[in-house]
């Protein structure tokens, strides 16, 4: 191994449940989620980052600058100029002065800085407080030297007009328009509120500032950069108002610290929403109210603290719903606090707005989000139901389905349009999920409309009904469900021919020949028709169960047949019915998607499919740091299969380790009960395991990535696309239920435990409909991939099978297993 590649950047704080860096110098910005409601915040362990209004792209506050250079300067900044000092900044960005130490602690929903200079200590705290638009930053400064210090604390943000894409591309307006309102420490950004905006955002500080400047110029001067404002360098302010140009928010305080003492100053960013015909209190002043009642909340300290405590205190709730104990540290702090966190951030944002999604391209994905929801329904189910019935209500009638929609509009979004023929049935997992959580079968009843126009709403299984039938009514020539534009993998695009450069991939269809084929969704189908099924005779709908019943069993044979290439499952049927993911092919021989999705629908189980395709997908597409998504990569271009072929070798579709995929392979062996094999999967690619490598991982070591480069690329082993991806849903989904095994049903709660011998034995409590239920699991076996029948015992008496009825059981419920 080369020197320095074990590395580490920080440790884990299970006790806090946070990780602390300890090096401003990670190899990439390791960024953390502030606010999980309305108002968010993106924060790197140097201060880099930006604030939005629910949309990112529609409301941004703080502007952030893509393809920066110099490390990653957001809209947030912090300095501290002592009399004859260089100054500094408590995150190291945007000042860069080298700090005598430095710490950065990402927490659930906040994040601290503490740091020192020149025997002077700053703790800088963010976070956004449950229930209000706003984010907070406390800073503390302490002198712990004998003399007497003199320095001036600078807050400031520079504010985005609003749309991020209008803002960094239309400057002939943009330039015009910027306009403030300075008053009473609060400094109100109101561009465009004359006309059509109905909102304003602020920085406040809860004590008088001694100067603030509001026009960028003024305060960085013009051959300077956020690294060393002018104004900052001289200890001044310049007062100023920004008319046009780039408004800026900036406060000073002059302080005067006496050997161990300390000040704290509370900065509050905020968003203000008015009622259209009470915007202004006067011509052109803007109505305050809400900010004045958002600096009154915040202004001391006990104030900010008691949010601090609720943030905790809400996490602590929520993760309580899934904690195990085991030996293995690890997995118990990735199960317990990060993979959930992560499930939550996914929620919120889909794949809108991380450190490598600008929050101005994609919205929320219809495939995405309702794979979020496997991972996140246990945490909060209420939020969970409202998501999927907005998810549907943007459904065509037909069952297809647009694949995204604005968060702001909740509207689908036309850019993209529909024809991604996997869409309809994450729908069917979604609701399965959300039904066996909580028992709450209404939620089949909730009117939902189509294509949200007002009077098409019919019932949700109405939705459902249309998902199932619209692959039963597009199969092609094999019997095989058509991929349309794409399924799963957006970059296998079948029927695309895409010759022109710089085309999307996404949107263009050259020649739609309706014949190609995927036998991935061929395996969701298998899956989530059954899932249907069950949904529908529990309804009462028995011919419809028996119907969809023999549209699987027809799908399954086709898959058995067709979608067999005698060791693996092939991947498709392109254009002209040539195969993919074939032993002929040169290159794409074998594919992931199928393999994982084909078998945890269990095709073939009995025949030995599975077990074939596992040990192929071992045999050709495992790494040390995962499975990779096909093999061999593709070397050239080829139109007729899209993008996948666009990329080089091992990265992204073109055979990177794909983490979402990962967890399907690993609950594949469940189904065969390779309990070895499926926690070897979910290690390779768990970055816990990952930490004292992240030389060579780069992203956090908290959270799954959503692809790490392959053996065939340059850069085997490096990640990319932290945060948000579905590994995070469905890595909790194979942890939590098919590995450590405890699988809501239907009916209640049954364990199954799928485990390596080396895990000998764990505790886990869940909450459950309203029950705790404390399991504890003792893994007698021996045999590393056999499968084992558990034994379990409820309140001390032996039960048969492994369900445990959610009738039967009373608030609190033992339960001891054996395998
Ligand atoms: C991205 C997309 C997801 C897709 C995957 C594979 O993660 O968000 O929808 O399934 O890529 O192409
Ligand atoms: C690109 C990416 C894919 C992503 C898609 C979304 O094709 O490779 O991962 O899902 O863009 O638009």
């Amino acid at each position: 191994m080369q020197k320095g590649i074990l590395m580490k950047f920080g440790h884990f704080d299970d006790q806090a449940k946070e990780y602390v860096i300890t090096t401003p110098h990670t190899p990439l910005p390791w960024i953390n989620y502030l606010g999980s409601e309305n108002f968010f915040g993106l924060i790197s362990n140097t201060g880099g980052g930006y604030s939005f209004y629910r949309d990112a792209k529609l409301q941004r506050l703080l502007r952030f600058r893509y393809n920066e250079v110099g490390g990653d300067i957001g809209g947030r900044f912090t300095y501290i100029k002592e009399k004859g000092e260089k100054a500094w900044s408590p995150a190291f960005l945007p000042c860069k002065t080298e700090l005598d130490s430095y710490k950065c602690h990402h927490g659930l929903g906040y994040t601290v800085f503490e740091s020192s200079k020149n025997k002077i200590s700053a703790t800088s705290t963010h976070f956004v407080p449950m229930g209000e638009n706003c984010e907070i930053q406390r800073i503390t400064l302490t002198n712990n030297s004998n003399e007497t210090k003199e320095l001036s604390l600078y807050g400031a943000v520079e504010w985005c007009l609003w749309n991020a894409v209008d803002d960094s591309t239309n400057f002939q307006r943009n330039l015009n328009i910027a306009e403030v309102e300075i008053e009473d420490n609060v400094i109100y950004h109101k561009t465009e509120y004359r006309e059509r905006r109905d909102h304003y955002a602020f920085f406040g500080s809860n004590v008088k500032a001694d100067g603030y400047d509001t026009d960028r110029n003024t305060f960085i001067g013009q051959f300077n950069t956020w690294e060393n404002p002018s104004l900052v360098t001289q200890r001044k302010s310049g007062n100023s108002e920004a008319h046009g140009w780039y408004p800026i928010a900036c406060q000073r305080f002059d302080i005067t610290l006496k050997p161990e003492e300390s000040r704290t100053i509370i900065f509050v960013i905020g968003y203000g929403q008015n009622p259209v015909e009470k915007k202004f209190i006067k011509p052109g002043i803007i109505r305050k109210d809400t900010a004045i009642r958002i600096m009154d909340k915040f202004k001391t300290e006990k104030a900010v603290s008691n949010e601090l405590k609720k943030i905790a205190l809400h996490w602590e709730s929520l993760l309580s719903k899934y904690q195990v104990s085991s030996d293995d540290e690890k997995m118990n702090r990735m199960v317990n606090i990060w993979n959930q966190y992560q499930c939550m951030v996914t929620f919120n944002m889909s794949r809108s707005a991380s450190y490598f999604e600008t929050g101005t391209g994609r919205g929320m994905g219809f495939r995405d989000s309702c794979q979020d929801i496997l991972g996140f329904v246990h945490l909060i189910p209420t939020r969970a139901r409202e998501r999927i019935i907005d998810i549907a209500s943007i459904q065509n009638e037909d069952g297809s389905t647009s694949h995204q929609y604005q968060p702001l509009t909740k509207r689908g979004n036309d850019e993209i349009g529909s024809g991604f023929n996997d869409d309809p049935l994450w729908l069917i997992a979604a609701v399965g999920a959300y039904i066996r959580e909580t028992g709450d079968y209404s939620i089949l009843d909730e009117p939902t409309p189509f294509k949200n126009e007002k009077g098409s709403e019919k019932p949700l299984f109405e939705h459902l009904r249309a998902s199932i039938h619209f692959t039963m009514k597009n199969r092609g020539p094999h019997g095989l469900p058509l991929i349309g534009r794409a399924d799963w993998n957006d970059c296998l695009n079948l029927n695309c021919f895409s010759e022109t450069p710089g085309e999307s991939f996404q949107t263009v269809q050259n020649y739609d020949s309706g014949k190609a084929e995927s036998v991935f969704i061929a395996g969701m189908f298998v899956k989530y028709g059954k899932e249907y099924a069950e949904i529908a005779r529990r309804r009462g709908e028995q011919e419809e169960a028996t119907k969809v019943e023999q549209a699987v069993s027809e799908i399954t044979k086709a898959t058995m047949t067709a979608g067999w290439d005698g060791e693996w499952f092939l991947r498709a049927y392109d254009a002209f019915e040539h195969k993919v993911g074939s032993n002929e092919c040169s290159e794409g021989k074998i594919y992931i998607e199928p393999q994982g999705f084909c078998s945890l629908a269990g095709i073939g189980k009995d025949e030995g499919f599975i077990e074939k395709s596992m040990d192929s997908v071992r045999k050709h597409l495992l790494g040390e740091y995962g499975v990779e998504l096909l093999s061999p990569c593709y070397t050239t271009y080829h139109k007729e299969l899209g993008e996948i072929s666009s990329y080089p070798p091992g990265y992204k579709e073109n055979g990177s380790i794909f983490c979402h995929n990962n967890p399907w392979i690993s609950i594949g062996e469940t189904v065969i009960g390779r309990g070895a094999n499926a926690w070897d999967i979910y290690k390779r690619i768990c970055p816990a395991y990952l930490e004292d490598q992240s030389e060579i991982h780069q992203t956090e070591p908290y959270v799954y990535s959503q692809t790490i480069a392959a053996r065939s690329s340059f850069a085997n082993g490096s990640a990319k696309n932290s945060w948000l991806t579905g590994t995070a849903a469905w890595t909790f989904v194979n942890i939590s239920q098919a590995i450590l095994g405890i699988k809501p049903d239907f009916d209640g709660l049954r364990i199954e435990p799928c485990i390596p011998p080396t895990l000998k034995q764990f505790s886990i409590i869940r909450e459950y409909r309203g029950s705790i239920y404390n399991i504890h699991v003792v893994n007698k076996t021996q045999n590393t991939n056999e499968p084992s029948q558990p034994q379990l015992k409820v309140d001390g008496k032996s039960v048969k099978g492994t369900l445990i009825p959610c009738s039967t059981t009373k608030k609190t419920c033992t339960v001891e297993v054996e395998v």
